[in-house]
């Protein structure tokens, strides 16, 4: 399963692909109004740093400015994935910027028929957001399979981006049921080394190494 980074944050970005725990970067206009930086130059930078698919979104509503704003973001480097809302117009993006051999993200899908969609449009990536479902006491987990049964009963290539998670059991959950890819903020991705009983048991080794009075170096 691969690991995107849902932020603009490129320090933090930096960090996370050092450690080679970064397959791609997801972004939206709340992640650019929370970086304080310009789309175009924080997209670039981002793209710089990391290999893999870096999502930058459009934000106009109809099809036509959509696609305009589709083709400026997908210049900024050859790993931009175009993110495009789960609209009719959105729907119409994606199937113009895939022919033309771009990658694209449809992006706010909260139904099994949204992602349906958003397949035979073409996608490249489906982005279920789980934590938003979760927020209205819905199973995000839920969406995430009935999507995986679908692409798997029909031979669809879309990838399953799981999004908006917020804790590591949503992490654990989109790799069992077998989403192909998570984006999470890093603060999400960095919980998922720790572990009480691993503190706990590094705790004991430290006491008892002082014990011994030994060095290793
Ligand atoms: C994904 O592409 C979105 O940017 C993100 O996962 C949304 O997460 P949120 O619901 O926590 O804002």
């Amino acid at each position: 399963m691969k690991f995107f980074v849902d932020t603009a944050d490129v320090d933090a970005i930096r960090e996370l692909n050092d450690l080679g725990m970064v397959d791609g970067v997801t972004t939206n206009p709340s992640l650019i109004l929370k970086s304080g930086r310009d789309i175009l130059e924080v997209t670039k930078e981002i793209c710089g740093i990391v290999d893999g698919p870096v999502s930058a979104e459009v934000v106009a509503l109809d099809a036509d400015a959509m696609i305009a704003e589709g083709r400026k973001l997908a210049e900024i480097a050859d790993n931009i994935a175009v993110k495009v809302p789960l609209t009719w117009a959105g729907l119409k993006t994606c199937k113009v910027l895939s022919d033309e051999g771009r990658m694209v993200n449809v992006t706010l899908c909260f139904s099994a028929n949204q992602a349906l969609l958003a397949a035979k449009a073409g996608a490249t990536f489906i982005s279920p957001f789980i934590g938003r479902l979760d927020d209205i006491n819905l199973d995000g987990m839920d969406l995430i399979q009935d999507i995986r049964t679908i692409y798997d009963n029909f031979g669809f290539e879309t990838q399953i981006l799981a999004a908006s998670i917020r804790t590591v059991n949503h992490v654990t959950q989109s790799a069992l049921i077998g989403a192909d890819v998570i984006t999470a903020p890093p603060s999400v991705i960095k919980s998922l080394a720790s572990h009480p009983l691993t503190d706990k048991g590094l705790d004991a080794f430290m006491k008892d190494w002082a014990k011994t009075g030994q060095s290793i170096l």
